[in-house]
């Protein structure tokens, strides 16, 4: 079943139904000030993958936001909300040559890669981009790691530079820390290994055009992390530490820490039972319905339960949460036995806070019939 055709379905009940996103824009343009000010220098580019919504988009164009695309698609998504294609960082170091021929015709002129594959492919391509190596981090310290697909070692990134250099390019090094980063100093040995590679790219009578920071700033989930301020401290040490005083461009692409925090996800309770004498609550949002980061209980939600719009207060007992399809990996908790109130019946809402990254754009079209997860913007 098509989205659209799910749009038209019965199960597609409109008004106030569940499960929904709600994302306030003013949090949004909230969350860009704080960053801007938490990274004085730094230029931010807005990953669209943590939520590409028009409303996000155009609230952040108009902030002068510049933006890190992973495909063709969200290139059209950033150029249908004003931005500008000189400001786009292409962040996806896996890309078809067509979709990197497509990117450079629409003006994009930076680019991420870790392997020779794909920098003979951006030189084809993309001939006299800049192009950024992407090195490996361990991911130690994320709730969301991201270090097992991207990046490479040191000595792979040295040897792809000098490629890059000799090819004609402006060269940069990038790196992800992991996404939900607890650790602020997280950026600092990626800093170090940058430096490192500064020295190579000397060596062959060039300089790092651009250092990318990438994202990993947090969003409040339910374990407190330090604020953001702390983070901008700690990695503008780390930054002139190691690449002082004369620093190249500097660049990040926080997507959570830009929208997570001004969306909070609606679902309702549809079956309260027991299973071997543990309770269990049912909810109409799952793995399937934009819950995909609950997957190994990564990203724990900070969650309220509501009756008739009121917080439900009360005796609170540890629960499994679960989503509604007719999947076993359609589970959300089991480990984390969040507290929830005793009394709780179908009908009753849970409202998951910090939720406006990842869910949406996550969601399947129609997985047993339900329909894409809902946004709504104010
Ligand atoms: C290349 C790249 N940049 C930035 C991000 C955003 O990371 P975060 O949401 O942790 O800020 C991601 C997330 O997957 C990414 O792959």
């Amino acid at each position: 079943m098509t989205a659209s055709a799910l749009a038209s379905s019965p199960l597609d009940r409109g008004g106030d139904r569940t499960p929904v996103v709600r994302v306030d824009t003013a949090e949004v343009a909230r969350q860009h000030a704080l960053l801007t000010a938490a990274l004085p220098g730094v230029r931010l580019h807005y990953a669209v993958k943590a939520n590409p919504a028009h409303q996000v988009l155009r609230t952040l164009a108009e902030l002068g936001c510049r933006w890190d695309v992973a495909s063709p698609g969200e290139i059209d998504a950033v150029l249908c909300a004003g931005g500008d294609p000189a400001d786009m960082s292409y962040g996806n170091t896996v890309k078809r040559a067509a979709d990197i021929a497509y990117a450079f015709a629409a003006g994009v002129r930076r680019f991420t890669f870790d392997a020779v594959g794909e920098l003979n492919k951006l030189t084809e391509h993309a001939p006299g981009s800049t192009v950024m190596v992407r090195i490996s981090t361990s991911g130690a310290g994320a709730d969301w790691a991201l270090g097992g697909k991207f990046g490479c070692p040191p000595d792979v990134a040295a040897r792809l530079l000098e490629q890059a250099v000799r090819a004609g390019h402006r060269v940069g090094v990038a790196f992800h820390v992991g996404s939900q980063q607890r650790d602020p100093q997280a950026w600092d040995e990626p800093l170090a290994t940058t430096s490192a590679l500064r020295r190579v790219v000397r060596a062959c009578g060039a300089d790092l055009a651009v250092v990318d920071l990438g994202g990993g700033l947090p969003a409040s989930t339910l374990e407190p992390t330090r604020g953001l301020a702390d983070y901008g401290a700690a990695i503008t040490a780390s930054l002139h530490r190691h690449l002082g005083p004369d620093l190249p461009e500097v660049m990040a692409e926080p997507g959570r820490a830009m929208v997570a925090d001004a969306g909070t996800l609606d679902t309702e309770v549809v079956l309260v039972s027991e299973r071997s004498g543990v309770p269990w609550v049912y909810l109409d949002a799952g793995v399937f319905t934009g819950l995909v980061e609950t997957v190994g209980e990564a990203i724990r939600y900070r969650i309220e339960a509501l009756r008739d719009g009121a917080p439900l207060l009360g005796p609170t007992r540890p629960v499994v949460l679960a989503g509604p399809t007719c999947d076993s990996l359609d589970v959300l908790y089991a480990e984390h036995r969040y507290p929830l109130p005793a009394d709780l019946r179908p009908g009753d809402r849970l409202r998951l806070h910090s939720a406006g990254a990842y869910t949406a754009s996550y969601s399947t079209i129609g997985f047993n019939g339900f329909a894409p997860l809902r946004e709504e913007f104010r």
